[in-house]
């Protein structure tokens, strides 16, 4: 068992979470992102304490952390169930605790502020670790594993694909050419190499020349993109009627996929065959914020990291 750390991720648009989400006494809710557990403490106490919670997180840590959080907090051990698993398997893992039916999901996705502050866990280009970026450490290819094992061209690729990085070919190349003489094992090793690739008038204004690659990386290692698909369909499939999924991202790509998937299920199937367009199936959600919440002023001033922060919500109306 890893050791849990007495440091608090701080949660986003907490209140706009459960305004969306309306918690109430007796609702099954679920938490595919548990971290150190203030979204899910919020859901528990607004549902008075009196619902049944159940939490998923990849990472060890922080299921140790939220554990003991919610002990002190005296909060019943009745009232939530902790699952080390990736949300991409909610269906199956509910499945085999007798649950096929639910009221309350909640997604916030990606890693948390306790990863980025710690450089044992190799998620910052800013400070120095070992490259590793695994949300579960008890398995799968680290960040060193990708960067000293895939071809130049599946990194140019992904730098480009999950970071928007246009210098992704040269990154690339540079870092291919590196390894082949020692290869990488640390964060700073790699991020100073990254930003030696593109001349320093070139660097972006705001944020280190390696961010973007580390994003991709991290993306990566812990496959993210096809987690979040998988989870959020399972979890659409998981509500029952009138119950409500809400999800908060970080990054342009994730709320891309986000708003397609809420735009597909909240539109009536037409019959592309029929010259009236006729309907042949009628929506089976219907969207809960057209355009997505965003942190106040006050909470951006608090705590910078809500600034890139969206939420999006949708109710299931029949099955
Ligand atoms: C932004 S943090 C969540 C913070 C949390 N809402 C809170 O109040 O502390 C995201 C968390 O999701 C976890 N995570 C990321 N991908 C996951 C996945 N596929 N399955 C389960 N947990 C995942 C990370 O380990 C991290 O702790």
């Amino acid at each position: 068992m890893e050791k849990s750390m007495a440091v608090f991720h701080q949660p986003v648009l907490v209140k706009e979470v459960c305004s969306l989400l309306q918690p109430r006494p007796g609702d099954v809710m679920v938490d595919l992102n548990l971290g150190t557990g203030g979204h899910s403490l919020a859901l528990i106490e607004a549902s008075e304490r009196q619902g049944h919670l159940i939490s998923f997180d990849l990472d060890e840590v922080m299921i140790e952390t939220a554990r003991e959080r919610f002990c002190a907090g005296g909060v019943p051990e009745g009232v939530y169930t902790f699952v080390h698993a990736n949300h991409g398997d909610v269906a199956e893992v509910l499945a085999s605790r007798g649950i096929t039916q639910v009221d309350k999901i909640l997604m916030d996705l990606g890693a948390s502020s306790i990863h980025f502050d710690d450089p044992e866990r190799g998620f910052s280009c800013q400070v120095d670790g070992p490259l590793d970026m695994r949300y579960d450490r008890s398995e799968g290819d680290t960040a060193a594993d990708i960067v000293n094992g895939w071809d130049e061209e599946d990194l140019a690729n992904l730098f480009y694909e999950e970071g928007d990085e246009k210098w992704s070919r040269r990154m690339a190349k540079r870092i291919v050419e590196r390894r082949a003489e020692r290869k990488f094992e640390r964060t700073q090793d790699l991020a100073s190499v990254i930003a030696g690739s593109i001349p320093r008038k070139l660097w972006p204004p705001k944020i280190h020349p390696a961010t973007r690659v580390f994003l991709a990386l991290r993306v990566a290692v812990n496959g993210e993109v096809a987690a979040l698909r998988n989870g959020m369909e399972s979890a659409l499939k998981l509500l029952a009627p009138g119950g409500r999924l809400a999800v908060i991202t970080f990054q342009s790509h994730e709320d891309r996929t986000v708003k397609r998937k809420f735009r597909e299920v909240c539109s009536d199937v037409v019959d592309q065959n029929d010259p009236f367009g006729r309907v042949q199936e009628k929506a089976k959600f219907k969207d809960l914020a057209r355009r997505p919440l965003v942190a106040s002023a006050e909470e951006e001033q608090e705590n910078p990291r809500s600034r890139s922060a969206k939420l999006r919500g949708v109710e299931k109306i029949r099955n």
